[in-house]
């Protein structure tokens, strides 16, 4: 009979982990000497292990007192039996015992609770009493990307931050599937405290890393998401769509198909495409995997229909049918919508561009306002024919470079354009000036001289300042203009002259034929085609083009490098009057690059006169215009400069200015001290 002995465990602190490694050496020895297996058998609960099994003895947790059963594998074995429960029942001193052996048993033992750590998929972190990490596995490291020789031995909460193990040494609850952030993963974990004789002596976390989880299901959200949207896209278009799968079963149509084909979905819907419509494109397109474009179909209901079918092929197969289509009707009325607004636009832009034909001759005159292209466009028209033209504008703002213009844009171009100022030419010289002298016409006229007329012949003359030519001298220009031919001075024979006759001026026509100071008559034959240039205040926005060219042509002129102006500087530009024009603005520009030392243009360099301006309409603007819907009301003392300011300058005298803001003439200096305005 199997021999099994009763041992009664004396030892004060039970099976540790020193006196199991004793024990397991022991039986590993009797094992070896008696050949033969020894096994433990717990009186309490009837567990048995094999008696050199160091992790199963320790997690027996047999303490002093509790009572063991022995036995062996075999009959024949009662010594080792014997001796195996006298060594259990003993004091189990150290002495006794093989040291190094119980070290290597310990040791191999613990490499092996390692490896069981190691060998789990989930992270785990052990802690002890003072949330210090005694273990933390390969997997652990994988999960946080933290080496266990990094982790080990600190403290929990350094190494991850969000670490919650402390709030279970803390309370003793155990936190279960708890989702949490480490770096970029995320993971879920079970918390759980360790608990030995009621004590909390440590805590432990085992963890999962779900970022792919996570990933997966985001993905899984968007692609919902966008199911969602391409279902709402297909419910609301106005084609009519409709699926069919490989085998021809139609999968979906949408309510655009429904309302075209006057069909209810039920009707076709996980019906075959072979029922419904064999001869269709769709069977077409089934059959022979090649998509059908633009495919005109009457339907049987009357409805003409155009539909675009085309096989769904993914990765190289079948995967099913799409239509596409759309009643025709509505179709041919977009196309004759689109016909009549092309038409329409084509008008307007031929309109467009007869209105801005301008000849490449008028290039040398700058700016893009719409009152100087108006004036350029009339005057490139009359280029084209041989009528006279009438140019008016202020000085400065152009007419010569017009005339000039009409000229090389004429078909007169490679002939003389010849330049008469009437103002310049004495009365009584402007005559034989025009119309030339035969010899001997009047003392001093040694040889004969050929007029700017004749000199103009089959070119172009232009009279410049017409306005300032005499009564006496109108009368004989418009007889030549009528008759197309002029006597020379002191000669008797009529010469014919083929001249374009262009004249400018800058003096109210109208006003001097009322005050019958020109002749009415030559009004009207000069003023065949007026061009009236407008003046620069009324084309501001041309000024910084304007600006731009003159610096660029003075520069150029004077080999200097090219320098530029200011914001402010414009602005300044702008708010000036500019009474001469653009050939002021040319002067002031000339003037500015010639003088300045900077790069860069500033107010500084302008001329007083042109601040002025600026400055009294801001002036102006801060002392009176002020409206409730203003955005920034000006201070008080803003006001008082400005109001001030105006009030010196209309005044001159602080005695009159003081009379008009209704202050002292005393208060009148002290302020105007105050604001620098003195
Ligand atoms: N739009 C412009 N673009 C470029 N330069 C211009 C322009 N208008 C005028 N100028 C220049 O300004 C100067 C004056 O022009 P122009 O002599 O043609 O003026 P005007 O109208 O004949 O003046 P006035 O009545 O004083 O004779 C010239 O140097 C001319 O080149
Ligand atoms: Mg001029």
């Amino acid at each position: 009979m199997r021999k099994e002995i009763q041992v009664k465990i004396t030892y004060k602190k039970g099976i540790h982990t020193r006196v199991a490694a004793m024990i397991v050496q022991k039986c590993q020895d009797l094992m070896r000497k008696y050949q033969c297996k020894l096994f433990i058998k717990r009186d309490r609960d009837n567990s048995v292990i094999p008696g050199n099994s160091m992790l199963a003895l320790v997690s027996m947790k047999i303490v002093e007192g509790e009572t063991i059963h022995v036995f062996s594998d075999s009959d024949h074995t009662s010594e080792a039996v014997d001796e195996f429960s006298r060594f259990l029942g003993g004091a189990f001193l150290l002495e006794q015992c093989n040291l190094d052996e119980i070290d290597n048993i310990i040791q191999n033992n613990t490499l092996a609770s390692e490896k069981v750590f190691d060998s789990i998929v989930n992270g785990l972190i052990v802690v002890d009493h003072n949330n210090v990490i005694s273990v933390f596995n390969k997997a652990a490291e994988r999960i946080t990307g933290i080496g266990a020789k990094e982790a080990l031995g600190k403290e929990a909460n350094d190494i991850i931050d969000t670490s919650k193990l402390y709030e279970v040494l803390k309370t003793g609850r155990e936190q279960i599937a708890f989702k949490q952030k480490i770096g970029n993963s995320t993971i879920v974990t079970n918390r759980t405290p360790i608990i030995a004789d009621g004590k909390i002596i440590g805590a432990v976390a085992t963890f999962q890393d779900i970022s792919e989880l996570e990933n997966l299901s985001s993905e899984l959200r968007s692609v919902q998401d966008l199911q969602q949207r391409f279902q709402h896209i297909l419910e609301n278009v106005d084609d009519a769509i409709c699926m069919l799968d490989k085998y021809g079963t139609i999968t979906y149509v949408n309510p655009a198909y429904e309302r075209i084909m006057k069909i209810q979905q039920e009707e076709v819907v996980n019906k075959n495409i072979g029922e419904i419509s064999p001869a269709g494109i769709r069977m077409q397109v089934l059959k022979e995997k090649t998509p059908q474009f633009g495919r005109i179909i009457r339907k049987g209901n009357g409805t003409e229909i155009i539909a675009n079918v085309s096989p769904i092929i993914i990765d190289g197969e079948m995967n099913g049918v799409v239509s596409v289509s759309k009643e025709i009707t509505e179709i041919k009325r977009l196309a004759e919508k689109i016909e009549e607004l092309s038409a329409k636009t084509k008008y307007l832009q031929e309109e467009l561009s007869k209105k801005h034909e301008i000849n490449k001759s008028f290039d040398i005159i700058v700016g893009k306002s719409g009152v100087l292209l108006e004036a350029l466009a009339v005057a490139s028209k009359a280029s084209e024919t041989d009528a006279t033209v009438l140019i008016r504008g202020e000085s400065g703002t152009g007419k010569e470079l017009v005339a000039k213009g009409i000229h090389y844009a004429s078909n007169r171009k490679n002939k003389p354009f010849i330049r008469v100022n009437c103002s310049a030419i004495p009365h009584n010289l402007l005559e034989s000036e025009l119309f030339g002298y035969e010899k001997g016409a009047f003392t001093g006229a040694v040889k004969q001289k050929l007029g700017k007329f004749e000199l103009a012949d089959e070119g172009t003359i232009f009279l410049d300042e017409i306005g300032d030519m005499d009564k006496e001298m109108q009368a004989k220009l418009l007889r030549v203009l009528q008759e197309r031919e002029l006597e020379r001075v002191g000669g008797t024979k009529t010469i014919p002259i083929s001249v374009r006759v262009i004249a400018a001026t800058n003096r109210n026509l109208e006003e001097m034929v009322e005050q019958g100071a020109f002749r009415n008559d030559l009004y009207y034959r000069l003023n065949v085609i007026p061009v009236m240039l407008p003046p620069l205040r009324q084309r501001k926005g041309d000024i910084p083009i304007i600006v731009e060219h003159f610096i660029e042509k003075i520069c150029s002129k004077y080999g200097m490098q090219k320098k530029r102006i200011g914001k402010e500087v414009l602005s300044y530009m702008e708010a000036y009057g500019w009474p001469g024009n653009v050939r002021e603005l040319e002067n002031v520009i000339e003037r500015i690059l010639t003088l300045s030392r900077e790069e860069i243009i500033t107010v500084r360099d302008l001329p007083a006169y042109i601040g002025v301006d600026k400055e009294e309409k801001s002036f102006r603007e801060t002392a009176v215009a002020v409206k409730e819907e203003d955005d920034e009301i000006p201070t008080l003392e803003e006001v008082e400069k400005a109001l001030l300011a105006l009030a010196l300058k209309k005044h001159k005298s602080f005695h009159s200015a003081g009379k008009a803001l209704g202050i002292t003439h005393k208060t009148v200096a002290a302020k105007a001290r105050k604001y620098n305005l003195i």
